[in-house]
């Protein structure tokens, strides 16, 4: 039996989160394997009811299972608010941080069937299938912030970026583990022209290349990274990356893909792992049945994958993604001519049905 802790969170979290649901249900139905879920609030909605958008009693229920499923918080609404208590300062970082979920791993994997949706031609992004390994819980997001009105009424402000090599060293050995077991090949990206944490990242990183001498490592500044990958992004296999890189470079791995509506995330490190799909709370779409459900759905393939070692299971739920995409059910968001188009419940329910 496997506890699932459910954070729905803000916008088109809850509606993507449910969707998940159903087809976890479906899974339960097909494989025998049993999951217990419990919702809690995190986010805007849980400051909304209490206070604080990462209530203490979340947070054990988190730390008390065996993996969070995590849908998107934050909007409007709340951008206002005193930075620490902003949801995506006040509760997603932290909750990254008490968890341990040091590394984040986003596939950015095209679907045969949408080879046509991405905005790049076909030729540039078909067979694309690359893995970005993002440092979650450091980095310039974790570090002080400071700001102050100077006498001349100006304002100043300081953010600052710690790195240490351990947090470094932990990152990239998931990183070569993940590449000796694709291509054998490893992209680190960084900025080490201008960073000094930079350099340090690539020092470190080289000095874990030893361990792993079958795998063939690069370093790429990261400013041509993002050229490289609308150029020839089926150069790359394993893309590692700090954390604020990451987070630019794998959303605009998404779009190769066809929609950021399309790429699961899984926050791994510790004993819970943290699953989430990589887009926001898209507020513009939010209660229209609008959302594409994809990404989180493919975020509990990554949970039964990396959290429950039920690889079969996560490869039946990859396939009936494939299996509703190649009979030509889409999404807004990923909606070509000819196609059928349905919403969020409609392609949840898609999915579950065929496995
Ligand atoms: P976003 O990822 O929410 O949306 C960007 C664009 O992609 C929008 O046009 C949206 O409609 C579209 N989109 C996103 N997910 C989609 C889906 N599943 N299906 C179809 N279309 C989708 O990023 P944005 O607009 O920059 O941020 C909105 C809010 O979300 C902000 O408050 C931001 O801080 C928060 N955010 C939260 C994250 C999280 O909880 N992990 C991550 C990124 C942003
Ligand atoms: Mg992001």
């Amino acid at each position: 039996m496997y506890t699932i802790t459910l954070l729905p969170g803000d916008g088109i979290g809850p509606e993507v989160v449910a969707g998940a649901v159903q087809v976890l249900q479906a899974v339960q139905e097909r494989t025998g394997a049993q999951f217990v879920t419990r919702e809690a609030p995190f986010g805007g909605c849980a400051y909304d009811k209490t206070g604080t958008p990462l209530p203490e009693e979340t947070l054990k229920l988190c730390l008390a299972g065996d993996a969070v499923l995590l849908g998107a918080v934050g909007g409007p609404k709340w951008d206002s608010l005193p930075v620490h208590q902003r949801p995506e300062v006040g509760a997603l970082l932290p909750l990254r941080k008490h968890l341990g979920v040091f590394a984040n791993l986003r596939p950015s994997v095209i679907f045969p069937a949408l080879a046509d949706a991405s905005t790049l031609k076909r030729e540039v992004v078909d067979g694309l299938d690359l893995m970005v390994v993002r440092e979650l819980t450091g980095g310039i997001y974790f570090g002080s912030k400071h700001r102050e009105t100077l006498p001349d009424g100006g304002v100043k402000v300081v953010e600052t970026l710690e790195y240490t090599t351990g947090e470094i060293e932990r990152v990239a050995r998931v990183a070569f583990d993940l590449a000796r077991k694709r291509s054998g090949k490893l992209t680190s990206v960084d900025k080490a022209n201008v960073l000094e944490s930079s350099r340090l990242w690539r020092e470190v990183v080289s000095g874990v290349a030893g361990e792993y001498p079958d795998v063939e490592l690069s370093h790429m500044l990261v400013d041509n990274c993002a050229m490289q990958l609308v150029r020839y992004p089926k150069q790359f296999d394993v893309l590692l990356t700090e954390n604020m890189f990451g987070d630019i470079l794998s959303d605009q791995a998404s779009q190769l893909t066809g929609s950021i509506g399309m790429l699961p995330s899984a926050g791994l490190g510790s004993k819970v792992g943290l699953y989430e799909p990589i887009h926001g709370s898209a507020p513009d779409i939010a209660g229209q049945n609008l959302a594409n459900p994809i990404a989180t759905i493919l975020s509990v393939a990554m949970m039964l994958r990396y959290s429950f070692d039920l690889p079969e299971a996560a490869e039946l739920v990859e396939k009936a993604v494939a299996g509703v995409l190649d009979e030509g059910y889409r999404t807004a968001d990923i909606m070509q001519p000819g196609m059928r188009q349905v919403g969020t419940v409609e392609m949840a329910k898609q999915i579950g049905v065929r496995l």
